[in-house]
């Protein structure tokens, strides 16, 4: 399957790389897939079209974001939610007259599949704590870039891996968020488990 934009933003908008993400989704053929960091929602969009292609109407994606900069978050890392192209801005602005980085936006592009999916709004420092990953069998790492946010997420989703599971990290080795791999890093080590490093140190794959 081919990673789409659907027109908006998304941090795997390198070509091939979205491409890549799907077929390590594809893989596992998870049936509960979290993601941490929805931004505008276009990884949602591609995961829900191969999960549906997989499992017809039985899958479940669940997605989580700040969905607003505010002063509670401003230490989080949010990329630029605003267009340079000018047609992009045009179109969330007067035809959908909509932000596509809020929960209303997300929800509309992932409308097709509204029985088959939970967006929650909030930090994931808290949010991970209230959610059970029991039966969640694939995990997106992609939300805050700091070394305490890491920590405390992938803690978070520990169970996930314990139950054979599957959780991918994105931006493993990023110079500017060196918080991001040092946290995977002692992840790893502390609880013995495997650590597949992909796509040119992209990716993070962690498994039992
Ligand atoms: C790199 S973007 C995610 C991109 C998305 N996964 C994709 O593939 O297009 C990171 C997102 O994480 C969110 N974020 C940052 N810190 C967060 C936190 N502590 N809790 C929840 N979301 C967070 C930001 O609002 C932003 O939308």
């Amino acid at each position: 399957m081919k990673y789409k934009n659907y027109f908006r933003k998304t941090s795997l908008k390198q070509k091939g790389d979205g491409d890549f993400f799907l077929n390590q989704v594809l893989l596992k053929k998870p049936k509960i897939f979290l993601e941490v960091g929805v931004f505008h929602g276009v990884t949602a969009r591609n995961v829900c079209e191969l999960l549906y292609s997989i499992h017809y109407d039985n899958f479940k994606y669940i997605g989580l974001d700040l969905f607003e900069e505010n002063d509670e978050n401003k230490s989080e890392i949010i990329p630029n939610t605003n267009f340079s192209n000018p047609f992009k801005k045009i179109y969330f602005r007067y035809i959908k007259r909509q932000n596509p980085y809020s929960l209303e936006a997300v929800k509309d592009l992932l409308k097709k599949f509204k029985n088959n999916i939970d967006l929650v709004k909030g930090n994931s420092n808290n949010v991970l704590k209230k959610i059970d990953m029991s039966k969640i069998d694939y995990v997106f790492l992609d939300g805050g870039h700091d070394y305490e946010t890491v920590k405390n997420d992938l803690e978070n989703c520990m169970l996930v891996v314990k139950n054979n599971g599957t959780i991918l990290c994105d931006d493993y080795n990023l110079s500017y968020a060196p918080g991001v791999k040092k946290a995977i890093d002692e992840f790893v080590k502390k609880n013995n488990f495997k650590c597949e490093i992909l796509l040119n140190s992209r990716f993070a794959k962690i498994e039992q």
